[in-house]
């Protein structure tokens, strides 16, 4: 039995809902973004994409230390992968007219430093459910930055070139789905209880991202 399809149907409803009620995703539709909540949204990608590795580097520690040797290999070379990318927000927010030199901490909201313990304290739990996590971020830039981009362009006059800190993604997180989708099958092939926690774990993430892409447009949220 493979779990992967219906995890992605998970992050297809989630970005349904997410396209009614958001604020980031409702903003760029109708075109009323401000050019503030556009520096806000990647002052925040950047502070998030910092943690990438940083959070995966837990994680391949917990591993070890947990005996889960088998997705370690598969965490290492994710560091390899996510490195660096907090330069793609940083550029565009140069190409915004922001003179910012790396993240304004009194601009990070409080959704994004929530969504990132849950991150820790999902490693803690089980560093294997952090591949679910990672798999929601990747598949849902996937399947809605394009759109993303698209109503940024048209709507807010923003074009794609400013916002490589998703177009950049959209193409790289194309083969990283299909890489955690093997890996996430290979640990419910080991252990099936885990197909349940990874469902759970795909929703929990989900609330939290609703939070965090209205939370970086919306500080103090
Ligand atoms: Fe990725």
């Amino acid at each position: 039995m493979t779990i992967g399809p219906e995890l992605k149907e998970q992050v297809h409803k989630t970005l349904d809902a997410m396209r009614q009620g958001n604020a980031l995703l409702v903003g760029a539709r109708n075109g009323t973004l401000t050019h503030q909540q556009f520096l806000d949204y990647l002052n925040n990608l950047m502070y998030f994409f910092h943690h990438s590795c940083i959070h995966l580097d837990i994680a391949a520690g917990r591993a070890r230390a947990v005996g889960q040797q088998e997705v370690v290999p598969f965490l290492e070379e994710k560091i390899r992968e996510e490195t660096d990318h907090a330069r793609w927000p940083q550029s565009d927010l140069k190409k915004r007219g922001s003179r910012q030199e790396g993240v304004d901490l009194a601009r990070v909201a409080p959704a994004t430093h929530r969504i990132l313990a849950y991150s820790v304290d999902l490693i803690e739990r089980d560093p294997e459910l952090h591949l679910a996590y990672m798999f929601f971020h990747e598949y849902i830039t996937v399947i809605g930055g394009p759109e993303l981009l698209a109503d940024l362009e048209a709507h807010c006059g923003i074009p794609s070139e400013h916002v490589t800190a998703i177009g950049h993604h959209v193409e790289l997180d194309k083969r990283h789905v299909a890489e955690d989708l093997m890996e996430i099958e290979a640990v419910v092939a080991r252990s099936p209880h885990k197909a349940r926690a990874y469902r759970e774990v795909l929703d929990e993430t989900a609330r939290h991202a609703d939070r965090f892409y209205t939370g970086m447009v919306s500080l103090f949220y």
